[in-house]
């Protein structure tokens, strides 16, 4: 089963309501949060207020990307307003153990994103601790980017460490998702699919939905 998690990066933030609304009337599984601080990436987004507030109105599990540095100082505020999942960057986090547990502590659920220069040695240790491992096919801070095709391999490689581990983790890709490359990434053996400027460019979002989950339309 293949999960669909839009981003609201590509949203018309005049109108994010009426936006995530259309999003779960489509069949999307999870909201995906992009949160960005201008420092670990060179771009801004929201915070915790307009999570607070879309949470109101959204029954979709709200998936929270924190592309910033010092997580653990805005993870709090993340799970008051309402995230049922916070996905830290590796590359931003000096003690990621520590801050894994900050989230899992919560009772919330817990992933780990890899840039794309990453490598997957990063989460090997603390896999069995983890609901995610992200797999960002793109150098994270901006919607609309092509899509890293060595991101394949990747993915592959992640999904044999996770098929040895006990507990089930969630393989979710990020970045210049559209139909053809959901095709490949699913082959390769990805769990959960984030897309942005597919999603709200599409002319038919619920047959746009089935066909990235790989459903007949
Ligand atoms: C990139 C973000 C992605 C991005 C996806 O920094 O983490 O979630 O917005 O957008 P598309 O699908 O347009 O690449
Ligand atoms: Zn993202």
């Amino acid at each position: 089963m293949v999960l669909v998690a839009p981003s609201i990066l590509s949203a018309n933030f005049a109108q994010l309501g009426e936006d995530c609304q259309r999003l779960e009337q489509a069949g999307a599984d999870w909201l995906h949060v992009d949160v960005m601080d201008g420092h670990f990436v060179p771009n801004l987004t929201i915070g915790p207020p307009v999570v607070r507030d879309i949470r109101r109105i959204s029954h979709l599990l709200f998936d929270v990307h924190l592309m910033i540095e010092k997580p653990e100082s805005l993870i709090p505020a993340f799970i008051d307003a309402g995230a049922d999942l916070i996905t830290v960057h590796a590359e931003a986090c000096s003690h990621l153990h520590r801050i894994i547990h900050m989230i899992k502590n919560a009772g919330i659920k817990a992933g780990v994103a890899l840039n794309p220069a990453t490598s997957l040695t990063a989460v090997e240790n603390i896999l069995t601790d983890l609901d995610l491992v992200l797999i960002m096919s793109v150098n994270p801070g901006f919607g609309g980017q092509q899509f890293i095709p060595s991101s394949l391999d990747k993915i592959r490689r992640l999904k044999q460490m996770i098929r040895t581990c006990a507990n089930p983790v969630w393989l979710q890709v990020d970045g210049g998702i559209n139909r053809e490359w959901s095709k490949a990434v699913v082959e390769a053996g990805a769990d959960v699919l984030v897309a942005g400027s597919y999603l709200f460019s599409a002319e038919n979002l619920e047959l746009t939905i089935k066909q990235m989950k790989q459903l007949p339309g």
